[in-house]
């Protein structure tokens, strides 16, 4: 019943219309579906509560319509780089840049390899499809592993889809701890801000 809620309204602000309504993101030259669920909303949440002017953020799997570096660029004087795995995604988000005319880096990147480490912020929403997603907790691990010490770490996650203990857990081991918790009424999603102890 809850995955069927989630669904549903995914669908609903998966459109043009929310993306703007939301994230002042003009979407409509996107030749690529995109999904602005939960996740996507509650980190922008994170977002307005952590990221000053004139810090730099680095957005690890942007996705198709890069839609939080965009948004940053749009509404604070932030520094951002943005990457992803997907080539497709890649081409897709510079169409929606250029088309919101804003201008930062997307670079095709598997997590951290070869970056520049002089971030403030790093956020990843990572690709869960469900609780069982074993490719994806290990995606987290590394993450936690491969990055450069002293940056502060945004990681989002649906409840619906996601093992909150197993995250808790996973984010314990890695030697960081959590510093705060972003949540909201009715949103499954939890974002976790974190750095190493
Ligand atoms: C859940 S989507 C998040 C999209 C967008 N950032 C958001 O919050 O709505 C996860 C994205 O991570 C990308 N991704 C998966 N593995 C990655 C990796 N190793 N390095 C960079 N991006 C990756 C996927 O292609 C996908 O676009």
């Amino acid at each position: 019943m809850l995955k069927f809620f989630i669904k549903v309204v995914t669908r609903v602000f998966s459109t043009n219309l929310f993306a703007k309504l939301l994230f002042d993101v003009d979407c409509s030259k996107s030749n690529v579906k995109y999904q602005i669920g939960f996740s996507t909303i509650l980190m922008k949440k994170a977002l307005k509560k952590y990221v000053k002017n004139n810090d730099k953020v680095l957005d690890i799997g942007t996705g198709s319509i890069a839609i939080h570096s965009i948004w940053l660029k749009k509404k604070l004087n932030v520094d951002v780089v943005a990457t992803e795995i997907n080539g497709n995604y890649i081409e897709n988000a510079k169409k929606v840049m250029k088309h919101n005319k804003v201008k930062f880096k997307i670079i095709k990147n598997d997590l951290f390899k070869g970056l520049e480490k002089n971030f403030d912020w790093v956020i990843f929403n990572p690709p869960f499809r469900d609780r069982e997603d074993i490719g994806s907790y290990e995606l987290v691990e590394r993450f936690l592993k491969e990055a450069p010490k002293n940056l502060k770490l945004m990681i989002v996650v649906n409840a619906a889809y996601v093992n909150q203990k197993k995250i808790g857990n996973i984010i314990k081991s890695s030697n960081y701890g959590i510093n705060d918790v972003i949540t909201a009424f009715l949103s499954p999603s939890k974002v976790y801000i974190i750095r190493r102890d």
